[in-house]
């Protein structure tokens, strides 16, 4: 997959693009991302990107030149296949799991981080297919949550992560959170592992599991076991 970013900041993004798991899919070509700075493209003499909002009000706008020219440059390099453009905002759709499934089926993505109080409409009236907001709540800029969906569309990519049964079982695989783990050693301080994980029946770990992130859900999350639609077999579980 291709990420193109465009950000007042690029150099944000360098530790999450070479650390880790996702370091290690730039190093082995599943993932490319190329980051953009903003401001190299502001044709006036201070490289100024932002302005003031017609009509008033506060904060700055970041102003329509810079961000056309870096989108033409971006595009112009794609023919063949149109970039899916994105613009990280708190008004866009929430990014959920299922939102990141969708969007790893990208071969293509532009990311724009907006910054002050805004971008100005017509970018986004131009250029923008989907706004995306990480959550009900304000961030300095769009950078923070360009990473997130970075990390999060990225590691569904098939080879990022070593073994794809990890993306398949974890929490919001299926709308449930995930089962308690246990590693060595058995005792902690007292504390011991459920003794069905040292069993070596499979099937008793799975069902456990399974009624465990069943409990864990409704504990923590009972919004999600509203929607997740349970067997019979799981509406019994859980009332073990
Ligand atoms: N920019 C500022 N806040 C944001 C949020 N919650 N999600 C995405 N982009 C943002």
């Amino acid at each position: 997959m291709k990420i193109d970013v465009l950000t007042l900041f690029p150099d944000m993004f360098i530790p999450m693009l070479s650390s880790s798991i996702i370091g290690r899919a730039v190093e082995n070509g599943l993932l490319k991302v190329n980051l953009y700075n903003i401001r190299d493209f502001a044709k006036n003499k201070h490289k100024q990107v932002d302005d003031y909002p017609y009509g008033g009000g506060h904060g700055m706008i970041l102003a329509p030149q810079p961000l056309f020219d870096a989108l033409y440059h971006v595009l112009e390099s794609c023919q063949d296949s149109k970039p899916k453009v994105i613009l990280m905002s708190p008004q866009g759709k929430v990014l959920n799991q299922e939102l990141a499934k969708q969007l790893a089926q990208e071969q293509h993505m532009v990311i724009i981080c907006g910054h002050y109080e805004g971008v100005d409409q017509r970018v986004i009236d131009k250029f923008v297919d989907l706004e995306v907001s990480i959550g009900d709540y304000v961030l300095t800029g769009g950078e923070l949550p360009a990473m997130v969906l970075i990390d999060c569309v990225a590691r569904l990519i098939p080879g990022v992560v070593g073994n794809p049964e990890s993306t398949k079982d974890e929490s919001f695989a299926r709308g449930l959170l995930e089962y308690p783990q246990y590693t060595r050693p058995y005792n902690y301080e007292g504390y011991t592992v459920p003794d069905v994980l040292l069993s070596g029946n499979h099937q008793e770990i799975s069902r456990w599991r399974l009624k465990e992130s069943l409990r864990n859900t409704l504990k923590k999350r009972p919004d999600l076991l509203e929607r997740a639609e349970l067997s019979p077999y799981e509406i019994e579980l859980l009332k073990e």
